[in-house]
């Protein structure tokens, strides 16, 4: 009787060890900066469907751009056993000490949007060209104002995003080398003078600093004229530059042309209503589906194809990465571009 006991408990504890089915399952930690921003919250929820369509347990975290927080949580995915973690930092060159602990213990790491800098621990980096980013803000307002044959010179006001993401400097280089010649030739002029990209910068990409900054801006440079465009990296930037404006007088007819970047709703409605003029476009469920096919690749102990080798030096070494193309979007072709491809509901834009 009493063995036949032990033998029923062990018949128990095995078959519950089974019924779990856990046991052998990979575990994905994805680590995002924050929520506070419309397209880090699809990130995270394309990037989870799609793992766990394939089968994977996702840990995923939000750092609320704290980059201690980010430590702490690489730190503890490590602790709990991860296979294999994305990141998307808050501060690109935070990590390194979390990243190397990973290195140890054989966790690879992918790179997601965001360049893990100061590292060897990166495997590879899945991002949207971020030059290309910058030169189509650029090139849409050199169409958009005709700067090729403008005769009067417009005033231009500079914003860049945060100095610890990698990607701010790609975004302010590739719109700043397309608008130095009209720069230089005088067909744009820069009444604050403020163009180098330390004094442009936005912490975390905050926009309510962005905006006391315009605030100052319009304060000590436009008491006799008027600002005509504003080259902004970043949605909640550009509201916040549309919102010091409102409250220095500008009416929604009278903004500045504005470039932006996300298609965040609150910008394609305000697009949509005429103020903000323009944003970018970035397809986060192609950067998921990239990803998630990197992760499989690594796991398998395949090679994922790249396509840029040379543009991503992350200080230690120039990180195989992966780009998506960004594409401009503004009152013409937001109805293609994000409706009918069905990134958002006719709904959602109040459309
Ligand atoms: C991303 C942008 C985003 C910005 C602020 C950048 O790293 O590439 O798409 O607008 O962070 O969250």
């Amino acid at each position: 009787m009493k063995k036949l006991l032990v033998s029923l408990i062990a018949f128990i504890i095995v078959l519950s060890g089974c019924s779990s089915g856990d046991s052998d399952q990979v575990t994905i930690g994805v680590l995002m900066p924050t929520q506070s921003a419309q397209r880090w919250i699809q990130d995270g929820e394309y990037v989870t469907e799609l793992l766990e369509e394939k089968g994977y347990a996702v840990e995923l975290q939000y750092a609320e751009d704290n980059p201690q927080t980010q430590v702490s949580q690489i730190e503890n995915m490590i602790t709990k056993g991860v296979d294999l973690l994305i990141v998307a930092p808050v501060d690109g060159g935070a990590l390194t000490v979390p990243l190397s602990q990973a290195a140890s213990a054989n966790i690879p790491v992918i790179s997601y949007d965001r360049l893990l800098t100061n590292t060897d621990a990166v495997s590879y980096y899945v991002t949207f060209d971020n030059y290309g980013v910058g030169v189509l803000q650029a090139n849409y307002l050199v169409e958009k104002l005709d700067l090729e044959n403008s005769k009067d010179s417009l005033n231009l006001e500079v914003f860049a995003g945060s100095p610890d993401d990698n990607n701010a400097q790609f975004f302010y280089n590739g719109a700043m080398d397309t608008l130095k010649p009209y720069i230089e030739s005088g067909a744009l002029t820069v009444p604050s003078g403020q163009t180098d990209f330390e004094t442009v910068a936005t912490l975390r990409w905050d926009a309510a600093t962005a905006q006391t900054r315009m605030d100052n801006i319009i304060t000590s440079n436009y008491s006799d004229k008027k600002v005509d465009v504003v080259l902004s990296p970043y949605d909640p930037i550009t509201l916040g530059v549309i919102s010091s404006l409102k409250s220095a007088g500008y009416s929604s007819s009278d903004l500045p042309t504005t470039t932006g970047q996300d298609a965040d709703v609150s910008s394609v409605k305000s697009i949509i209503a005429g103020e903000q003029t323009m944003t970018i476009f970035k397809d986060t469920r192609l950067l998921a589906e990239a990803t998630v096919d990197v992760v499989e690749k690594v796991l398998n102990g395949e090679e994922p194809v790249v396509n840029n080798t040379t543009d991503y030096d992350n200080g230690n070494f120039v990180v195989p990465t992966i780009t998506i193309e960004p594409k401009a979007v503004d009152q013409d072709n937001y109805k293609e571009t994000l409706i009918d491809s069905g990134y958002y509901t006719a709904e959602e834009l109040g459309v």
